[in-house]
């Protein structure tokens, strides 16, 4: 019997194919190497955490939870944003539990842009956006970081403003730079936005990762940013749960309907016994307060020991990434570069061309420093060679 044909509508995402990441974790693996490339931790979560989403389970709170979430947690989060940021979100109707930022920022795309409409990125970024951009049927504006610094270059997001702007996509601490942005850059992204209806997406995932005494400047504690922004936050992150994919936007209550419209038929809910785990743990807030200082030192172990080398380091302000400048070490581009590094010398890393569109090399790679002692140490040993 002949098999049946499978038609194959036209694809949605033509350009997109498996990702570096997981070829580098494939090759890592194939080669034995310790794996600095995808963003996760290689340690467990905080048990009290991982004993109050046990305690929620054998508690039978395992069926549905109302749409935006569990109130408890929604609650906690707009508790903790006002303790940090010193904006107060109402939690019935402003503040919504998502499957992970990036459901969360999906989410927020399809529920405000469409055919025609444009959305500022700034290159490089988070491997998500622009497909999410595309998916809602909307156009990618690609405004580079400043070359070298990777901060925003302001002129050049004033120049890409156009009326069919929709909204501009913002994500500090940055995936893949290590940079922030300070209340500064959020007041000049303000007077650009003034004059138009562009909404903000901010994606703050890394937001307890801020180091060397800095604070997060939150998109939420500007109020005129926050009053047309949505802000992400992830718990996988703050938490090293990534695998959890649990999260929240926070949003004012016309733009949290709009978002709601589409979660509802998209996720609908998010699961229930993480929901009331986290709002349980939440109410002590030592283990966020403590996270700076913790992968602050991770960051000056890694960066210590990289000292020794040839490579040269970029600034690491926040996130859990280290971006290095190769070119004394090797002429190879990036992605034959992290091949090799990671075959040869035992270490995977990100090529910085994976977050361009036009995957564009400048010699660097970016390494993750969320890891064991001993996983850096290692890597390190390895890397002291070079
Ligand atoms: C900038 C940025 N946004 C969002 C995410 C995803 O967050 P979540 O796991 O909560 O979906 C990541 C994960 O790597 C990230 O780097």
């Amino acid at each position: 019997m002949r098999p049946f044909r499978t038609p194959l509508p036209p694809s949605r995402l033509p350009h997109v194919g498996t990702t570096i990441f997981t070829l580098m974790s494939a090759l890592a693996t194939e080669h034995g190497a310790v794996n600095l490339g995808q963003g996760f931790p290689d340690f467990e979560g905080d048990p009290a955490l991982l004993d109050a989403v046990h305690q929620a389970m054998t508690d039978g709170l395992n069926q549905y939870p109302p749409m935006a979430g569990v109130p408890a947690l929604r609650e906690a989060v707009a508790a903790k944003i006002e303790a940090q940021y010193g904006k107060r979100y109402d939690a019935g109707s402003e503040i919504t539990v998502t499957a992970g930022a990036t459901q969360a920022i999906l989410t927020a795309i399809l529920a405000i842009v469409g055919p025609g409409d444009e959305v500022i990125v700034l290159e490089p970024n988070y491997d998500s956006y622009a497909p999410n951009i595309e998916l809602a049927g909307g156009s990618v504006v690609r405004v580079p970081l400043l070359a070298g610094s990777f901060r925003p270059d302001f002129v050049r997001i004033a120049a890409a403003i156009t009326p069919r702007t929709r909204a501009i996509l913002v994500n500090s601490p940055h995936n893949p730079s290590a940079t922030i942005w300070r209340a500064a850059d959020f007041d000049q992204l303000a007077e650009i936005l003034r004059p138009t209806d562009a909404l903000l997406i901010s994606d703050e995932v890394y937001e307890h990762m801020v180091f060397d005494g800095e604070r997060h400047a939150s998109a939420s504690a500007h109020p005129e940013l926050a009053a047309r922004a949505f802000v992400m936050s992830s718990f996988g992150k703050t938490f090293h749960v990534t695998g959890w994919k649990i999260g929240t936007v926070a949003a004012p209550a016309p733009l949290s309907a709009e978002f709601r419209k589409v979660h509802q038929f998209n996720v609908f809910t998010v699961n229930t016994p993480m929901q009331h785990g986290l709002a349980r743990y939440l109410a002590n807030p030592a283990p966020y307060l403590d996270l700076p200082a913790f992968y602050q030192r991770k960051r000056d172990l890694f960066r210590d020991g990289l000292a020794g080398t040839r490579f040269k380091l970029l600034p690491s302000e926040g996130s859990y990434f280290q971006v290095v400048d190769y070119s004394a070490i090797s002429a190879l581009g990036e992605t034959d570069f992290c091949r090799w590094l990671t075959s040869e010398i035992g270490v995977a890393a990100i090529p910085l061309s994976a977050f361009y569109a036009d995957g564009r090399n400048q010699g660097l790679a970016r390494f993750c420093f969320a890891k064991q002692d001993a996983t850096l140490r290692s890597a390190l040993q390895r890397l002291a060679r070079l």
